[in-house]
């Protein structure tokens, strides 16, 4: 979205407000703060006050104000790992899954991410945009109103630059906000299969100094597997990523213990994604090195893992766990955070509160911005949603029906469309 910064003061009103609240000594708060009546005003698109409805009302000018009627208020989701610029669907391997071969067995037949590679370098870009925005609206209304985006369907300099480039018109049409990531390192596309080292080069020496010179990416990904790019390569590529300015990002030990989270330490990465297979003897090293876990159950539900992350002892020592969709089309084909809170509370024995902070707060912080989004706190950035719920528990209790009501972004209602004016 674009800046906002005349948006006209805003007041919400006659609302339960739950939200995450960032800790002071740096380790991970837990803890939502819930408040019931609740007020919250903003100008400028950023929060100004927030609180029991008493003290925010006090003193404050006539603005235009919206009713919760008692329903739950809280940050608008974050969702901080997905791979939206894809163009048709995979369903067909949905289908072959369900028949019992595996994701695995699917790329290696040349499926899988190559697939998705050769049918984007044929798409026609003002189509695919379409589908990205198309998919940016499933994001919102369910209450998602900051993404994390990366390429990864392109594995040419013209294609990945093509796939950003789109992620950047999108963001500037749609209020959904997007951080993009450069993944040309999420496979090694057909062309390069016999010569390997070959396509590494190309992403350390062309991509990443274009991407970084066009300054289309904040972060950059790399796919960490045995089978795609091992822990060796993995961090020479994000060194150079680093060097150019570009954050590193890992899918680590995700199908196998391949190295990833090492790479995520020695590189000082933002976020470690996956960790299905990580020793959790490596978990105190990444919360020293500040590495945020991102965990991904809605991938491992798709492609039937039988092993899903240590949510449990990655709490127990000290990190600040996130969540998210992964939406992609292969291993998690949905943009419903909701509903993955759920599989959050199921699979990974998150409390609902617990799946709420990794969806918010830490997901934000997986990101860099922990102080701009994922709560309701003076000075944070008015993204908002309000619930057809009473409290958090409601949310991945009602599991994958849309409870979401109203979201607001950067103080502005963004959705449902047709109520875009306030009431
Ligand atoms: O995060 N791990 C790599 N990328 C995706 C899968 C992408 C695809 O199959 O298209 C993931 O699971
Ligand atoms: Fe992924």
């Amino acid at each position: 979205m674009n800046n906002q910064n005349h948006t006209p003061p805003l007041l919400i009103h006659n609302a339960r407000l739950a939200t995450p609240v960032a800790s002071t000594d740096g380790a991970p708060n837990w803890q939502l703060t819930e408040i019931f009546p609740a007020a919250l005003y903003c100008e400028n698109g950023c929060i100004v006050r927030v609180g029991k409805e008493q003290e925010v009302l006090a003193g404050l000018p006539a603005c235009e104000h919206l009713d919760a009627k008692q329903r739950l208020i809280t940050p608008g989701l974050v969702d901080c790992h997905t791979h939206p610029v894809f163009f048709n669907l995979r369903s067909h391997e949905f289908v072959q899954r369900v028949q019992g071969k595996t994701y695995k067995e699917i790329a290696a037949a040349g499926g899988g991410i190559r697939y998705s590679v050769r049918d984007l370098r044929q798409a026609d870009a003002e189509a695919l945009l379409q589908r990205v925005l198309q998919r940016l609206d499933n994001f919102l209304q369910y209450g998602t109103t900051t993404i994390e985006a990366k390429s990864g369907y392109g594995l040419s300099l013209e294609h990945e630059l093509k796939s950003l480039e789109i992620l950047q018109q999108a963001g500037n049409q749609h209020p959904v906000e997007i951080v993009p990531t450069f993944l040309g390192a999420h496979e090694v596309p057909d062309e390069f299969r016999e010569r390997r080292e070959d396509y590494i080069k190309l992403v350390v020496n062309e991509m990443i100094p274009a991407v970084s010179q066009k300054k289309l990416a904040r972060f950059a990904d790399v796919f960490c597997e045995d089978h795609v790019f091992k822990a060796e390569a993995s961090r020479r590529i994000l060194r150079a990523a680093k060097a150019a300015g570009l954050r590193p990002k890992i899918h680590a030990d995700q199908l196998t213990a391949s190295g990833g989270a090492e790479v995520a330490i020695d590189v000082g990465a933002i976020s470690a994604d996956h960790l299905e297979n990580t020793p959790p003897a490596l978990f105190e090293s990444l919360r020293r090195r500040g590495v945020v876990p991102v965990l991904l159950p809605g991938a491992d539900f798709f492609i039937r893992a039988t092993k899903y992350a240590d949510a449990r002892a990655m709490i127990a020592a000290g990190l600040p766990v996130a969540i998210s969709t992964d939406f992609n089309p292969g291993t998690c084909m949905t943009e419903n955070l909701p509903m993955i809170m759920t599989l959050a509370c199921l699979h990974l024995r998150l409390t609902p509160a617990e799946a709420f902070v990794a969806a918010t707060l830490h997901a934000a912080q997986a990101l860099d911005m922990g102080n701009r989004i994922g709560s309701l706190e003076v000075g944070k950035q008015a993204d908002v949603v309000i619930w057809n719920a009473e409290s958090i528990e409601e949310i991945p209790y009602h599991f994958a029906v849309n409870l979401v009501q109203q979201v607001i972004k950067q103080g502005c209602v963004v959705w449902p469309r047709n109520q875009a004016s306030v009431n």
